[in-house]
């Protein structure tokens, strides 16, 4: 017979949950400064599990400018795994544009806000910085709908996959229970179960928590005790360091945010907390692009919440400690995907520019 302590222990290995106590940890992981929570669980919609012939045919899609007015322009011009899933810029040129994905590239077409990181959009439940959209699949064609994103009205993209060969075979390979296998819908599914496979779950945090001690430097540990000590990780939650929190913070574009989906005045200039993840990558930062380097990002927020009363105000070195926190600690790109060398259409594949390896 398994005793009560015991079984204790062993539902909670099976379940990989901690006491849920702020200061908790990992079943023999290191101490951290909030509650454990374990790494959520990858899930699909029951419509459209995962499967690696969908994620490769959604990563082809996802390259190919087939998809786009200008038949230059794909996902990744504004979501490149060069510059963290986004662009480099503080707000993206679309179709029509100038010049590789990078700073630099311009044109007539520029979006209202900054390009979000696609890493772990799989467990977002609220999409865009304003939470206006729910699923995966139902964002997958608005950049299709977006006049000065791609452009390209869906039917009209439905039709030309329809006259390329290999794209009416990987269609039938991906969606064999469906008719027709090339549709709007298989077409939104294929893309979202791609973005699903853009995980980033294996950073030196993460082998911190899994009781690797030496994982973490130590400025990265001073700059986790602060992250939790300064408020941060009330809103960037761990383990995603992101939630579903919509704050204003003091940003000054106009942008009506979150208000214009609640019409709530509370939520006037309010965003969607964005992931950390692989945040080092994905600069210049904020919902309009408008600070440049991360440890700017970090002073600033740091200096809302001291102004909140929520914090005590922090030294420059604090400030550098929470920086190389972010920096260092939360960044895997182990699982980035590859951009293909060329795509079904035979159209070139937007290129990216050069960016000094970080
Ligand atoms: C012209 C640049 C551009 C193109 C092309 C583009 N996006 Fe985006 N993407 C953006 C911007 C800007 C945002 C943020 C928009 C907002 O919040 O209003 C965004 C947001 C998103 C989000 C929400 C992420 C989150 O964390 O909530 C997803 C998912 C996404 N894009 C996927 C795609 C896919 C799939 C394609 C191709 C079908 C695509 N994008 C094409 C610029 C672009
Ligand atoms: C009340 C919730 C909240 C708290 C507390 C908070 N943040 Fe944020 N943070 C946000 C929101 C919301 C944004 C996006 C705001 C925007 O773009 O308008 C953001 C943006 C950021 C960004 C830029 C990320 C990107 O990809 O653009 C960084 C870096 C950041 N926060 C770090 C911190 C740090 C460090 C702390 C603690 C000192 C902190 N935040 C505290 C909600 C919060």
């Amino acid at each position: 017979m398994v005793r009560p302590a015991l079984a204790g222990l062993l539902l909670a290995l099976l379940m990989g949950c901690g006491d849920g106590e702020p200061g908790g940890a990992a079943v023999g992981g290191p101490p951290l400064p909030w509650a454990y929570a374990p790494f959520p669980k990858l899930t699909a919609p029951a419509d459209n599990p995962s499967t690696p012939a969908k994620i490769e045919l959604g990563r082809l899609l996802f390259y190919d400018p087939i998809l786009s007015a200008d038949q230059a322009t794909a996902c990744a011009t504004c979501h490149s795994e060069v510059w963290g899933m986004s662009d480099g810029l503080p707000r993206s040129v679309g179709v029509h544009g100038t010049g590789p994905t990078g700073p630099g590239r311009t044109g007539p077409n520029v979006t209202e806000r900054n390009a979000q990181t696609l890493w772990n959009v799989a467990f977002r439940r609220e999409l865009f910085w304003d939470g206006r959209e729910a699923s995966l699949e139902a964002q997958a064609l608005r950049p299709l709908e977006e006049p000065g994103e791609l452009g390209l009205p869906p039917a009209q993209a439905i039709a030309a996959l329809a006259t390329v060969p290999a794209y009416l075979t990987l269609f039938a390979a991906a969606f064999p229970e469906e008719t027709p296998t090339l549709s709007e819908t298989t077409l939104a599914r294929a893309l979202a179960a791609f973005q699903r496979s853009l995980v980033s779950a294996r950073a030196p945090y993460d082998q911190y928590v899994a009781g690797d001690a030496g994982a973490l430097g130590e400025q990265e540990l001073v700059g986790m005790r602060l992250f939790g000590e300064a408020g941060c990780a009330g809103c960037h939650a761990p383990p995603l360091f992101e939630s579903e929190v919509y704050a204003a913070r003091g940003l000054g574009s106009g942008d009506p945010g979150r208000q214009a989906v609640t019409g709530l005045p509370e939520h006037a200039g309010a965003m969607r907390t964005p992931s950390l993840r692989n945040v080092r990558e994905s600069d210049p930062y904020f919902h309009d692009g408008s600070v440049v380097t991360l440890r700017a990002a970090v002073a600033r927020e740091v200096g809302i919440e001291v102004a909140h009363g929520r914090s005590r105000g922090l030294s420059e070195d604090e400030v550098d400690a929470i920086t190389a926190f972010l920096n260092k600690s939360l960044t895997d790109r182990s699982l980035e995907p590859s951009r293909p060398k060329s795509v079904p259409s035979g159209l070139p594949v937007p290129k990216d520019g050069f960016r000094i390896p970080r």
